[in-house]
């Protein structure tokens, strides 16, 4: 069919995806299969630049694969495969290493970060290259757009470099992909530390909302989330982060306004808040925690619908890469 294709994945690096993935990628993962020739994937290869346990990691790309399928991604209806099961992404990621400036890796500030933090001699050339991988997922499904979060919009123009660069070397290829990074939909943040973004590598688990947490666990973090002192309901991101953060949570789950919410609790404290934003989150999450738990009961069934999924991920990358081999002369 003509629908526009677009690729998107998260890495298996945690037991279970958090409630920013869950609003930012799962919920508009589910939106965007009607309207798209969607791809999504698990990406266990990326997962891999940063030291991981065999056995978890193997039970967390399923765990993901899962939670994606829990969340609304139907496998009838979008391509949804585990990366490693596709071997033409590490074939093409090669290649495009091959073009790929060395100052021009240098300069993608994730990995600045990343290494930075415990020291260039600890990070490896994997996760130096772990653009030009991600530049290869995009690039052989030939994907027009691929939504992200804010972050990862330089790999996205890296990747359009790449094509651009493959494209008239060695003659029209790849499709250049853009970054669709939709402005209205919400951040998340840290319930203990509301200016950072809520995130699965967080280094203390007190401010994260896990997915897969019984709801007793996600309501005590609710319970306990950062507010201030002045017990006013009100958003406003720069004088009161944890509150607003509580309101947007609420606001997106219960697809109410913010006003409205705001109006319902003029007056009550912020235990009346923290109590129904914690009610809302069980609401949106334990469906999907139930759906997940019924999936890893039945591995036979995740096997297949993801051998399946890779089945029709490898008909499209092969050809993609099979047209690469020809054009450079492998
Ligand atoms: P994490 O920081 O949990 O490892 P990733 O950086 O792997 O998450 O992000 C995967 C996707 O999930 C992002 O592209 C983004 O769309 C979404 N996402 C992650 N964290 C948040 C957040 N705190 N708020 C909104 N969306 C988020
Ligand atoms: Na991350």
């Amino acid at each position: 069919d003509s629908k526009p294709v677009i690729f998107s994945g998260m890495q298996p690096s945690s037991d279970s995806l958090q409630l920013g993935n869950y609003i930012g990628a799962l919920s508009q993962w589910t939106k965007m299969q009607e309207d798209y020739d969607a791809i999504f994937c698990v990406v266990n290869l990326h997962a891999i630049t940063v030291p991981q346990d065999p056995a978890e990691l193997v039970e967390r790309t399923r765990r993901t694969a899962a939670q994606y399928i829990a969340a609304g991604i139907d496998p009838d209806k979008s391509t949804l495969f585990i990366q490693s099961h596709v071997p033409a992404h590490a074939e093409l990621a090669w290649v495009l290493n091959t073009i790929t400036g060395f100052g021009e890796a240098s300069r993608m500030t994730q990995f600045k970060d990343k290494s930075q933090k415990n020291g260039a001699d600890a990070a490896s050339v994997g996760l130096f290259t772990y653009p030009v991988l991600m530049a290869a997922d995009i690039l052989l499904y030939q994907a027009e757009s691929v939504p992200v979060g804010e972050d990862q919009r330089q790999h996205v123009e890296l990747t359009r470099d790449l094509a651009t660069r493959f494209n008239s070397r060695f003659g029209e290829t790849f499709v250049l992909p853009e970054a669709q990074i939709p402005k209205t939909v919400a951040k998340i943040y840290d319930l203990q530390n509301p200016l950072a973004k809520m995130s699965k590598s967080a280094e203390t688990e007190a401010g994260l909302i896990k997915v897969l947490d019984p709801a007793k666990v996600t309501t005590k973090k609710i319970m306990r989330a950062v507010t201030d002192d002045d017990n006013e309901i009100r958003f406003d991101r720069a004088a009161k982060p944890g509150v607003s953060n509580l309101l947007t949570i609420f606001s997106v789950l219960a697809e109410r306004s913010v006003e409205s919410i705001e109006e319902e609790f003029a007056g009550l404290g912020y235990g009346h808040l923290k109590k129904a934003v914690a009610e809302v989150v069980e609401g949106a999450l334990a469906p999907v925690r139930e759906r997940t738990d019924e999936l890893m009961a039945d591995p036979a069934e995740l096997d297949r619908l993801l051998a399946r999924g890779a089945d029709r991920a490898s008909e499209i990358a092969t050809n993609t890469l099979n047209l690469v081999y020809d054009r450079v002369g492998l």
